[in-house]
């Protein structure tokens, strides 16, 4: 399977993917990646792992449906099969997901439904939860509402900040994200509407 990132800035998920899938015997590859920010780290670490790399500003298209619809086609143009937003700060629209209908997936940094959108970590420590986590869901039109696909959890403690509490979220993300997209390539977790079936517990 031919794995396309989207991703805007560090690019830690993406080089999480790549070092987990771009191996020998790995049912899905990450073959391109998508950067909607000019001159971002991610577009560095693309080039040192061999994975191609198109810069796309956003900032040049008038309408998010035509900047959609340039991403799609550059994705399309190199047999794009299962598309992974890591790290991507922008909503898709319509336009670019009945392109891949059924294969955008995202990571969140929260365990949503709770904290969607920006700043989860954060929102995660004004709310005071003694638990917060990660969550890989397929992508729909809304902000962070997709169908869940798997989840993990990691403690909030008394003396966490925003820093401390992104890292330890950012090590299950990097770890449950290439299980989602290895299990999603082999059909252990498919889409049938908006029920996911698992055929397997990935956690
Ligand atoms: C990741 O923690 C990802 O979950 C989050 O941004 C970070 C990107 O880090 N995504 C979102 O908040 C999207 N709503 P990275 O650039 O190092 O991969």
């Amino acid at each position: 399977m031919r794995v396309g990132v989207l991703a805007s800035g560090n690019g830690s998920t993406f080089q999480a993917l790549v070092d987990a899938l771009n191996v020998e015997g790995s049912p899905a590859t990450v073959t391109t990646l998508v950067c909607n920010v000019p001159g971002a780290y991610v577009l560095e670490r693309a080039a040192k792992a061999g994975v191609e790399a198109v810069v796309i500003d956003h900032s040049r298209y008038t309408t998010r449906a035509d900047y959609d619809a340039r991403v799609a086609d550059e994705l399309a143009s190199r047999a794009t099969n299962l598309v992974c937003l890591a790290g991507y700060m922008r909503l898709v629209t319509q336009v670019f997901l009945a392109r891949f209908p059924g294969a955008v997936l995202n990571v969140h940094p929260a365990l949503l439904p709770s904290f969607p959108g920006l700043h989860a970590p954060r929102q995660a420590l004004a709310a005071r939860v003694t638990i917060t986590g990660c969550t890989v869901h397929y992508v729909d039109e809304g902000t962070d509402t997709g169908p869940i696909i798997a989840q993990a959890s990691v403690p909030v403690l008394p003396d966490d900040d925003a820093a401390s509490l992104t890292a330890r979220i950012q090590r299950e993300e990097r770890r449950l994200f290439p299980a989602v997209v290895k299990a999603v390539a082999t059909g252990r977790v498919t889409l049938e509407g908006r029920r996911v079936i698992r055929r397997e517990v990935i956690a």
